[in-house]
């Protein structure tokens, strides 16, 4: 392809500060990205309901009620369409809808309808995604993705979901991250249900294949009169760089990583994608392969600015993800993109930086559509609880009023204008000072 002759000639470097205005094409996708478990609160029927109180979570948390999204969804739906999103993702919590086998709550499908019909009267176009890292209890006593019935009970809450709210989703993510959530929960076991096999890991990436196979292929025959209906899933795709090690094992190995993580669920599951979700948020620098215990460096201790988590702020590499994955010949949309931060500049000068790299990419034919920030809300933040600052909005603990902080309106004139633009970069870089 193309795409590789142009790679070095492209690069974060030539961004002249605030000299330029970078537009977007026309109807650019702007949004942002949420997950019910991690914004609704009180939720008492999903097996991370039983890992937080086997005392799993940093510093002892409980998710509690936390943002209570469920009751204020209105409220932060208006904010999202007041920063001018276009579009919103959420995702509907399985274990709401079925909390037991084959038992539908009435009640709570209606709840996520009311939530829809609420994003499509504001003009948001709605990502809807299926399994965020969730599950019901009693699919978790029944053995979770690990049971080979998994596929398939999880195909009845599909067919259940996509008759009674079909209309109102544009786009279906079936799956959010299989690779991060089978390796989190069964290769190291720090989410539920905690195991350390890599054997489970495949085994259960299979499942999470088969389940995804199954969704897609239920959602086209349901909603076949809907014939823009889009199904996809979201991969957290990361940038891989070897760290002053040139020696061949380690060259195969980073190979392997990349097969294993940007690649292997799309093998896995091919012609059932209408289009690619990424998540992007990791740029790995690996040093001396091991299969069971990679060393990754530390950005932090080589100097370079990290995240609130730690994690390495390297912009470029969403561009190197979204020409690595232009291969597959499907549009994309950036589903997840954002950092953890208490300092307002850090993130608006993220958001413009990874947004200008999705410029970038465009310029050289990577069919990117659409950028969703993650998040819209400081939300719970799985193992590690609710410190972790995501959001471009914020609430008081006590009364939930929404504060939006000010990373918030800069993305607000991004989606305006369709466009960088000196001011907007100057803006950002004002915050704070
Ligand atoms: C992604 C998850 C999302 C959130 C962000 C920070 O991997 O999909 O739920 O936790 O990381």
């Amino acid at each position: 392809m193309v795409l590789i002759d142009q790679k070095q000639k492209i690069t974060t470097r030539e961004w002249v500060e605030g000299g330029e205005r970078l537009v977007f094409p026309q109807g650019f996708f702007w949004g942002t990205a949420t997950s019910a478990y991690q914004v609704e609160g009180n939720n008492k029927n999903s097996d991370w309901y039983l890992w937080e109180r086997d005392g799993n979570i940093e510093d002892g948390q409980l998710m509690g009620t936390g943002p209570d999204h469920y009751r204020l969804f209105k409220e932060d739906l208006s904010l999202a369409a007041k920063l001018n999103n276009n579009c919103f993702r959420l995702s509907l919590e399985w274990s709401r809808i079925e909390p037991q086998d084959g038992q539908f709550d009435q009640k709570e499908i209606e709840h996520y309808r009311q939530v829809l019909q609420t994003a499509k009267k504001l003009g948001l176009q709605t990502f809807v995604t299926l399994h965020h890292f969730t599950n019901p209890l009693w699919f978790y006593y029944r053995g979770g993705w690990l049971n080979s019935e998994a596929p398939s009970l999880f195909h009845s809450y599909i067919v259940k979901v996509a008759r009674e709210l079909g209309s109102l989703v544009d786009f279906w993510l079936t799956i959010n991250e299989p690779i991060i959530y089978a390796w989190q929960s069964y290769g190291v076991g720090i989410w539920p249900p905690g195991e350390s096999s890599l054997w489970q890991t495949r085994k259960v990436v299979k499942h999470l294949a088969e389940a995804h196979d199954l969704a897609y292929r239920a959602i086209h025959q349901l909603l076949a009169n809907q014939p823009t209906v889009r199904v996809g899933m979201a991969q957290n795709a990361s940038s891989f760089q070897l760290h002053r090690t040139y020696s061949l094992s380690d060259q195969i190995y980073i190979r392997l990583m990349n097969y294993y993580f940007n690649h292997w669920f799309y093998d896995l599951t091919k012609g059932t994608h209408d289009f690619l979700g990424l998540n992007y948020y990791f740029h790995t620098r690996l040093q001396k392969g091991h299969w069971r215990q990679p060393q990754f460096i530390n950005a932090a201790s080589l100097g370079r600015e990290v995240s609130d988590m730690g994690w390495e702020v390297y912009p470029h590499g969403l561009f190197e993800v979204l020409q690595e994955m232009s291969a597959y010949h499907l549009p994309i949309y950036v589903t997840e993109n954002g950092i953890a931060t208490n300092d307002e500049q850090q993130r608006a000068m993220y958001l413009i930086r990874h947004v200008q790299e999705i410029y970038y990419a465009l310029q050289i034919g990577v069919p990117v559509k659409g950028f969703l920030y993650w998040s819209l809300l400081d939300n719970w933040e799985w193992d590690k609880g609710y410190w972790p600052h995501f959001g471009l909005v914020g609430y008081q603990e006590k009364t939930k009023k929404r504060i939006i902080k000010p990373a918030a309106k800069i993305y607000a004139q991004i989606a305006q204008q369709n466009a960088l633009t000196k001011k907007i970069f100057q803006q950002a870089r004002g915050i704070n000072n």
